[in-house]
């Protein structure tokens, strides 16, 4: 079964390694993740399959979150790990009191478009030209206020 546990300072170089597996074309440097776990608004979870499989990335502000970055190794994927950690990012984000979860997610990457649409993120906006590549972003949300039900009007 996988395990997820929070990401702490410890875990910088770890959370790089599968930053970097996960996303090979834009490599982030080991500085890059402190503070993205700073609080107290960084938020980090591992993923854990007899070894390290993925991580997510979030930032709480107020009641607003963002996912700053999630991924799962190219060799663990289909297994539904992402869906776990995304719940589990959730989770975590309704804990820090956030009612409002954003994402940015490359207009080409259909997996996790599917991902999050899914998981019940509704597509809000466009940002053309957001990657350094020059690709476009969708910008998605969903409510994770634990009262509302989700609706997704498009
Ligand atoms: C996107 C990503 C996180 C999905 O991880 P995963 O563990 O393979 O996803 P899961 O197995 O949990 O899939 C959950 C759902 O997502 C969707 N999905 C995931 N991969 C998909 C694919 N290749 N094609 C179509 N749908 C896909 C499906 O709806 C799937 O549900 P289903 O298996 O019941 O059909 C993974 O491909 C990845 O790490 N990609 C590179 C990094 C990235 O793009 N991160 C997200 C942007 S921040």
């Amino acid at each position: 079964m996988v395990q997820i546990i929070p990401a702490s300072i410890a875990h910088v170089p770890l959370l790089a390694a599968l930053q970097n597996a996960s996303f090979p074309d834009d490599p982030w440097p080991e500085s890059a993740f402190a503070p993205l776990l700073a609080p107290p608004t960084g938020l980090g979870l591992l993923a854990d399959h007899e070894t390290p499989i993925g991580f997510a990335l979030a930032r709480v502000i107020v009641d607003e979150a963002e996912i700053i970055s999630l991924g799962v190794i190219p060799t663990a994927r289909r297994h539904g790990y992402a869906r776990v950690i995304l719940r589990a990012l959730i989770g975590e984000c309704q804990r820090h009191g956030a009612g409002n979860l954003f994402l940015e997610v490359a207009a080409r990457n259909e997996p996790a478009k599917a991902l999050y649409r899914a998981e019940g993120f509704c597509a809000v906006g466009k940002r053309r030209g957001y990657y350094q590549n020059g690709d476009d972003a969708v910008l998605m949300r969903r409510s994770i206020a634990r009262t509302e039900l989700q609706r997704c009007t498009q």
